[in-house]
């Protein structure tokens, strides 16, 4: 039906005949001329109808937005003054001799347009307009790129891709489990694979040596900018490999994907800090490195102040912490208000600010700091002239994760933020955190990864203070936000036996949840260890996208909705009673 795309006609087919199809994306008429871009997915042609030919002149004439059209003509040179340099096909516009309508169009609610102003939930209820926008194309085929480059760097280095079950048991990996109902099976429910984890496992066991999966994970947790209810993970398992080969491996992959999508050239090694440095001195265990403002603490510098409630913090086994925000001496009393107010939700109950000024310091807690202390601090965040520090005294994890949020706020709303990516491996978990709500521990990556056992010491740990163990787990991190995560993974019956009983959870429970992993562990199980990388996540950091809604084609709302075919939705009573359900709330 064309010869060339919209977006492929160029100065070098002048003179020649060419037929394209697309969509009418912008009408007008001068004075006896009517043109219209015509829009495909490569881009765009402006096409000119002219009353020397009257009959697509006609049609010419009565199209409108969105309109699909076919035209022939002959590409000519655009009239001096019109050229637009800035355009692949800026130069050239088509004569049409013929012209063909194929598909009428209603009047779109919205204007196909990168800058489009509409608002999420009615771009997501006409998704098949919003795809229109380039962007989104250009998203689309993005996220393709990494696919492709995700199964070609992996297929030559021998992994194999396996498909794993969608109707399968529940795998924990700390959401709450989408269920599906069994027919045929009736009070019996599948899980939808919170991952593939179990499974790639397995495959281990079976020999497959090596596996990897593009593969859709489900998880049913509360919603953020970051996070879907159905996403994917580009999933990777190896046998007899450690830590060092796996991020090495995933380092490569990283930099294909760089290269292939967005040509851009990254140099691994990433850096490499642990879990408790990265809380130490970020306050997260993702921490974003484009930028200073680290955690400094301050506890020592307060352990005899006057002021009640940095004494109390500190009393109770807490701490003083900041961070040294520069030129933040312009900061006025209400944006110290508004801060206080955006580190509330964290836990913190307060915000102290030291403003440094060339007369000395300004601040509200200033009748407690003494000469000494005010030294002090200033050394210890290298605070110059014009700078502030912003204090929080609390329990350890309330202050870390204040100040955590607070310094990436505060990077944002002031553009401190560099534009080089940042890569970073989080390593050294703690293998175990204690749920006090439910009064037990729970496992900080998932309950198949191993514990990092050096020595005697490390061995008697397990048994006597499991919360100190480490783990041998691994996160990307890039920009501050968790890319992937993995581990080696416990390949011992027994040893998974033991981590189920840390966990408390019954040997019959054990049994019945995970029988088959400590199966196929008692089998003959090679060690091995993975990871998974979050496509979605990736994508959204390689196109600069905010929202990850904006990287998959058919994402779900805050809310968890598809509103362009409106899911979920009632289920019949024929359905119901099949499947022997009967609604609480009909
Ligand atoms: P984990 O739970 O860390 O590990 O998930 C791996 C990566 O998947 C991405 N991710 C998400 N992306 C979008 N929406 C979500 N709701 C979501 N949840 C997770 C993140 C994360 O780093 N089985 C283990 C991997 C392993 O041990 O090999 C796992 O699933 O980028
Ligand atoms: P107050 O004595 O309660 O008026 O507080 C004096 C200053 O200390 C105010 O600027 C408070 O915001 C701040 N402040 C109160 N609680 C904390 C806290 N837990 N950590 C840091 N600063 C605090």
């Amino acid at each position: 039906m064309r010869t060339h795309l919209c977006g492929e006609v160029c100065a070098e087919l002048i003179g020649e005949e060419v037929t394209l199809c697309g969509w009418v994306r912008r009408w007008r008429d001068h004075g006896g001329l009517v043109f219209i871009d015509l829009a495909d997915y490569s881009g765009f042609s402006q096409v000119v109808f002219t009353p020397d030919f009257p009959e697509a002149f006609a049609l010419g004439e009565k199209l409108r937005s969105e309109y699909v059209i076919q035209v022939c003509g002959v590409l000519r040179k655009r009239p001096d003054g019109t050229v637009n340099p800035n355009l692949p096909t800026g130069e050239v516009e088509l004569e049409v001799r013929s012209a063909k309508l194929l598909s009428e169009a209603v009047t779109p609610p919205f204007m196909i347009q990168d800058d489009v102003d509409a608002k999420e939930e009615l771009r997501l209820r006409y998704r098949y307009l919003d795809l229109r926008r380039p962007r989104m194309q250009s998203m689309l085929r993005l996220r393709h790129s990494v696919y492709r480059a995700a199964r070609a760097y992996l297929d030559e280095r021998k992994f194999c891709e396996v498909e794993t079950p969608i109707l399968t048991k529940p795998t924990p990996e700390g959401a709450r489990d989408f269920i599906v109902p069994s027919r045929i099976n009736q009070n019996q429910f599948y899980a939808l694979p919170q991952s593939p984890q179990l499974f790639k496992q397995v495959l281990m066991c079976s020999g497959l040596d090596r596996y990897y999966q593009i593969v859709r994970c489900f998880r049913d947790e509360d919603l953020r900018a970051n996070r879907q209810p159905e996403f994917t993970q580009i999933d990777i398992e190896l046998s007899f490999a450690e830590e060092a080969e796996i991020q090495e491996l995933v380092e490569g992959l990283v930099k294909r994907i760089w290269k292939e999508s967005i040509g851009e050239e990254l140099e691994p090694p990433f850096l490499r800090m642990s879990y408790h440095e990265a809380m130490a001195r970020f306050g997260v265990d993702a921490p974003d490195m484009r930028f200073g403002m680290e955690l400094k603490d301050c506890s020592p510098l307060f352990g005899e102040t006057e002021f009640k409630v940095f004494r109390q913090a500190l009393e109770i086994g807490g701490a003083v912490k900041g961070i040294c925000v520069p030129g933040g001496s312009d900061m006025s009393r209400r944006i110290f208000d508004e801060l206080i107010a955006f580190i509330a939700p964290y836990g913190a109950k307060g915000l102290a600010w030291v403003k440094i000024e060339e007369e000395g310091v300004s601040s509200p807690i200033a009748k407690f700091l003494d000469e000494a202390q005010i030294e002090k601090m200033r050394d210890l965040f290298d605070a110059d002239v014009g700078d502030a520090i912003l204090l929080v005294a609390d329990q350890v994890s309330v202050v870390h994760a204040s100040l955590g949020a607070l310094r990436c706020h505060l990077a944002a709303e002031r553009d401190l933020i560099e534009e080089e990516n940042c890569f970073l491996w989080v390593e050294k978990f703690p293998l175990l955190e204690y749920d006090s709500a439910a009064g037990r521990f729970v496992a900080v990556h998932h309950p198949f990864t191993s514990p990092l056992l050096e020595t005697e010491e490390d061995r008697a740990r397990l048994d006597n203070e499991p919360g100190e163990v480490l783990a041998r787990a691994y996160d990307l991190v890039l920009n501050g936000q968790e890319i992937g995560g993995g581990s080696i993974r416990i390949h011992d019956s027994e040893l998974q036996n033991r981590m189920f009983s840390l966990l408390g959870i019954s040997s019959e429970e054990a049994d019945s949840k995970f029988g088959f992993l400590l199966g196929a562990l008692s089998h003959g199980a090679p060690p091995h260890g993975g990871i998974a990388l979050g496509l979605d996540r990736i994508v959204m950091l390689l196109s600069g996208l905010d929202s990850i809604r904006d990287c998959i084609a058919f994402p779900k709302t805050q809310r968890g909705q598809d509103v362009m075919v409106g899911a979920p939705s009632k289920a019949s009573t024929e359905q119901l009673v099949e499947l022997g359900i009967k609604l609480a709330v009909p």
